[in-house]
Formats: structure tokens, sequence, C-alpha cells
């Protein structure tokens, strides 16, 4: 190539360009926020982004005539495709009755105790046929991207055996695959203690039956654990993901929900690439995560849900670290929403709308440990980004009554409209 010929597309590339923006959220900012253009445009050639900037300037190298998409964003606001880096998104039956029951005082904790929460949904899923998990999964991630979101994490967790958590990850694959959302697989055979089982019994079994499964199998990236009271305790976290580290899976972990039992100094022990939930972390185990530069993920629909203290967010971005944002969408958290998300982060947490739209784009894409420029508008990045019907970024943790969303577009192509 030319110069004369660099900023052009040929016939042969697919170009994108999103224009005329009120305000385009290109990615994070030297602080916590992002940085944001006024009258923003941007050009994708085959699915990357190839320039941003002022309208202008982009359409002065990239002509709307020469386009084989355009989507005009006049008075609208364009940010990265939302990042959902913590869901338990693929399972089946209905826990609405639990809903019914915490109102009238039960908490989480009694509920599995007794056999309910995780474990009944583990028993809907073990008689859910391979179709119905996959369909079950396929309708969450429509309203997922109805709603914004371009990439999920999706785990495991309600098989609790290794034919159940196999079949878990391949519905995963398959929703994934026939899907415009990019779907990432994490294994968490370490979600609960199935009935009746001895705790150190069933961590040996997902250690030397379960991992070495998953791994031959080859779908899932992520081994995460429910590191908590009465569930895993730190030191059976540890051997789980230290094993599933040396299978290839990069460490996660459900870190401080109930109490603070020393998940922090796991995440930070094998290298974690988040560690999620934070409702009980304190100043020793902020300083230990943000040393070794786990990203800490909150996931305030949780607190919301449970009617709990919401994490303390600010103290990390007080500090100088982002905070990821998630929807933990399960069926203890029925949110899809990473709009709603960010008005509870703001809400909630104190988070400014721009370390909101910061914390599920980027720092979420971080939390998957996506190099590639996920959840950023920059030049190379994917050309996923969303459109939405409001007048500047601030609207989104602002507005909480309807869908904000107007048109989503993964790797260049309108997907949602
Ligand atoms: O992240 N805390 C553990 N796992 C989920 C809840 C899953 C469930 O209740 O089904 C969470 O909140
Ligand atoms: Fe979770």
């Amino acid at each position: 190539h030319d110069a004369d010929t660099k900023n052009r597309a040929s016939d042969d590339d697919d170009l994108t360009i999103v224009h005329g923006a009120a305000e385009l959220v290109v990615g994070p900012d030297e602080g916590t926020g992002v940085t944001v253009v006024e009258g923003g445009a941007f050009a994708a050639l085959d699915g990357r982004v190839v320039a941003v900037g002022p309208t202008d300037d982009v359409l002065a190298d990239y002509p709307l005539a020469d386009a084989d998409t355009v989507v005009d964003a006049t008075g609208k606001t364009v940010l990265p495709g939302f990042v959902d880096p913590h869901t338990h998104a693929l399972f089946a039956g209905d826990r609405s009755d639990e809903f019914v029951a915490k109102l009238r005082g039960a908490t989480y904790e009694e509920i599995l105790a007794q056999g309910g929460g995780i474990l009944r949904t583990v028993d809907a899923v073990r008689e859910a046929s391979d179709e119905e998990l996959v369909a079950n999964l396929t309708a969450h991630l429509d309203a997922m991207l109805e709603h914004g979101t371009t990439t999920v994490e999706v785990k495991t967790g309600y098989g609790l055996d290794t034919e159940t958590e196999l079949r878990m990850l391949d519905a995963i694959a398959v929703a994934g695959d026939d899907h415009p959302v990019d779907v990432v697989p994490t294994f968490m055979g370490a979600h609960a203690v199935p009935q009746g089982m001895d705790t150190d019994e069933y961590v040996d079994e997902v250690v030397t039956e379960q991992l070495p499964a998953v791994a031959e199998q080859g779908i899932a990236e992520f081994c995460d654990v429910f590191c908590e009271r009465g569930v895993f305790d730190a030191e059976q976290s540890r051997r789980i993901l230290d094993a599933g580290r040396e299978y290839g899976l990069t460490p996660k972990i459900h870190a401080d929900e109930f109490a603070a039992i020393g998940g922090t100094d796991v995440a930070a022990a094998v290298g974690a690439a988040s560690a999620d939930h934070l409702l009980h972390t304190g100043e020793s185990g902020r300083e230990t995560l943000v040393e070794v530069g786990v990203t800490p993920v909150m996931l305030p629909g949780t607190a919301f849900g449970l009617g709990a203290d919401y994490a303390d967010a600010r103290a990390f971005l007080d500090a100088g670290h982002e905070v990821a944002l998630a929807t933990d969408f399960n069926p203890n958290c029925f949110a899809r929403s990473m709009g709603f998300v960010a008005t509870l982060a703001s809400v909630g947490m104190r988070m400014t709308p721009q370390e909101a739209i910061r914390g599920i784009t980027s720092a979420a894409a971080n939390a998957l440990g996506r190099t590639d420029g996920t959840g950023t508008l920059r030049p190379d990045s994917p050309a996923d980004a969303v459109v939405l019907d409001v007048p500047t970024a601030t609207h989104l943790s602002y507005r909480f009554d309807t869908n904000p969303v107007s048109t989503v577009l993964k790797s260049g192509v309108v997907v949602h409209a």
C-alpha cells in the first residue's frame, strides 16, 4: 500500500461508519474515567476500528459514499459495546419463590444450606435436555444484546458432576457459536458442594476428575471458585485454581461476598484475572488485589437484590484503580442489562457515570484478560459499539426507566437495531 491508498477502503473491504454522535466514548482516560469526543465518529474496516475522532476528520479520510454500512448517530451517544465479565446465565428452572422467601426474611446462605438456591438449580439443569439448555441461554443472550452487551462471560456450576459440567460447557459453546454476542466460557465446578457430599471429597473430584475432563473437552477459558464461608475455604479454593492453571485455565474467584475468608489472598497467590463481589473487602484485601493487578469486579445487582450493603468501589477509585462491573446474572440476581448495572453503580456505589461506563467496557475487558482493544473504540479495536438514544454519556446512569439502546454493532456489523 502506498500513502495514497492508506486511508481509503478498497472495494473488497467492508467499511462501516458511525457518525455525528453528540458524545462518543473512546476508552479509558488517565484517571478512572473515560475519554469522550463531542461530535464524534468512527470508521471500521473488516470489523476493526481504523479511525475515531471528530466526525469531520473521520469523514475526510473515510467518505460516507464509500461505506457499506452507515449509522447516523446525530444527537445520540456512542459507547464501546458492553462487556459483562461475570454471569451464571445458563440455568433452568424458576427460583422466584426464593425471592419471596427472602422478602419474608430468609437469607441466601440459609436457603443454600437447606438444599435450595444453587442446589435447586443444579437439579433443574441435570434434568434439562441439551436443547433446552441452549435455548435458555440463547434467549438470555438475545436480551443482553438488546441492552448493548457484545461480550459476555458465562459460568458453569449448576452441574456439579463431570457429565453435567461438560454438558453446560457444550451448551455455552453451541449457543455462543450461533450468536452475535461473544461468549467466554468459565468452568465453575466449585460453585457449591453437592448435597450429602463432604467438601474435601468434592474438591478431590473437581481436581482429579472434572478438571482433566474439562481440559480434554477444550472449551473453558477460565476456572472460578465460590470461596465463601460454608462453601469452599481459602485452601480448597487455592487448590482448585492452581490445578486449573496447570490445565491452562486462567483463575477467577468469588471473594468476600458474605464474609472475608481470604479470597483476596488466594486471588493474589494464583494470579487471578479478577476477584469478584468484594462486598466485605477491607483495606488489606484491597491492597492485596491492587498490588498484584487483579481486576476488582463489582456486582451491584447482587447487593441490590439481596438488600445488602454495596461493595466499596470508591476506595479503589479514589486510590486511582479502576473497577469493573458485571450483572452477575443468575436465578438470584435476575439482571441482564448493563445499563441498569451502571445506574446501580452510580446510585449505590457513587461511581460517576463515566467511571461506570469504564466499568462496563474496558475495565470489564481487563477482567476477562482481553488485550485486543475490546471495550474501547481505538484504532485496531474490534468495532463493537452501542448507540444510545440519549444526549450524553451521563444519561446512561442517570436514566433507569426504558432501554436506551438503539443500535448495536458487532465487528462492524449492525446486529441489533
Ligand atoms: O455470584 N455466589 C455464588 N454464585 C452466584 C449465585 C448463584 C445462584 O444463587 O444461583 C453469585 O451471586
Ligand atoms: Fe457469581
